[in-house]
């Protein structure tokens, strides 16, 4: 496979010359934001709507982003269509720039690093997702409370995830289920998480887990069917006697969690709740997302 392009500040270069500096305080201190997008059949799903959370992230971090808005939308298309990319995966990445290196530094840093990096998308097979689903494990780790880093900022310091799922894959499963420090459910390394209960869908309010871009939608699918979509917490008993338990993210979609610390969640596999919020959701992936002209890109 030819090797992809990624953009550096303005330029475009290929993946092997891509360089950011030793000095950059993302790579020094973990100072700096990213966003997770997908690419279906040429369009970007809920672009806008990543950016605005990339510059929210910022916002919270006092990161100036070097292009506006629009900008942004148009840098992350131009990405899309220089690699040709039907089906894969957009990376922003805006750090706090490159040092001095040393914390008293921060202040001094005016020039913010911002790389696009494109990716191929992988994806879970709809047997492995819906019919086996994942395992999950209840990590001893708690999600990091508001109070100390607000989990809606998507900072490019994910410790406490990879720690939790660190957890998960010492007990045999890929998913880690992390709960708050008074014990609800948060989310889990990487997706929201919803339980389904008489028909209900019900997943933990915002504060205190990423605002998932996905989780709104499903949300907003539900909605739209008329049946209750509720943002309550949760507990292990919820989680543990619901009729369905699944994920989302922006890669994954919508899985099901089949187990939870050995325990069968339903039906030991996807219920029907979960089985049509996914098409749902690739039915409205495939209509509204930004449609990437790839011919302009071509000829330039
Ligand atoms: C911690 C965490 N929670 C939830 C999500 C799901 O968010 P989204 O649906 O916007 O991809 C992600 C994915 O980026 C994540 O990293």
């Amino acid at each position: 496979m030819s090797e992809l392009t990624v953009y550096m500040n303005g330029d475009f270069v290929s993946e092997s010359q891509a360089r950011i500096s030793v000095l950059d305080h993302s790579f020094l201190y973990g100072d700096g934001v990213f966003e997770g997008i997908s690419v279906d059949g040429g369009r970007i799903y809920k672009l806008e709507e990543h950016v605005s959370r990339l510059e929210a992230s910022a916002l919270y971090l006092r990161i100036v982003p070097p292009l506006t808005h629009e900008q942004m939308v148009e840098a992350i298309a131009r990405v899309v269509a220089v690699n040709d990319l039907r089906d894969g995966y957009v990376r922003p990445i805006l750090t706090r720039g490159t040092g001095p290196m040393g914390i008293d530094a921060t202040r001094t840093i005016t020039e913010p690093n911002l790389v696009i990096i494109p990716q191929v998308r992988p994806r879970l097979s709809d047997e492995q997702r819906l019919d086996v689903g994942l395992g999950a494990k209840v990590a001893g780790l708690r999600r990091t409370p508001p109070d100390c880093l607000d989990p809606r900022v998507k900072s490019n310091n994910y410790l406490n995830l990879i720690l939790a799922k660190f957890e998960a894959w010492d007990a045999g499963v890929d998913v880690a289920i992390l709960l708050d420090t008074a014990g609800y459910v948060a989310e889990t390394a990487g997706q929201n998480i919803f339980v389904v209960r008489d028909g209900a869908l019900i997943t933990p309010p915002v504060y205190g887990v990423l605002a998932g871009i996905t989780r709104q939608t499903i949300l907003t699918l539900q909605g739209e069917s008329g049946e209750p979509a509720l943002e309550q917490p949760l507990t292990l008993y919820d989680l543990f006697t619901a009729d369905e338990v699944f994920v989302t993210a922006t890669l994954i979609e919508v899985a099901a969690i089949t187990s939870i610390d050995g325990r069968r969640i339903g039906a030991g596999t996807a219920g029907p709740v979960t089985r049509d919020l996914l098409g749902r959701l690739r039915q409205a992936m495939q209509q509204d997302g930004y449609v990437v002209d790839f011919g302009e890109a071509a000829a330039s």
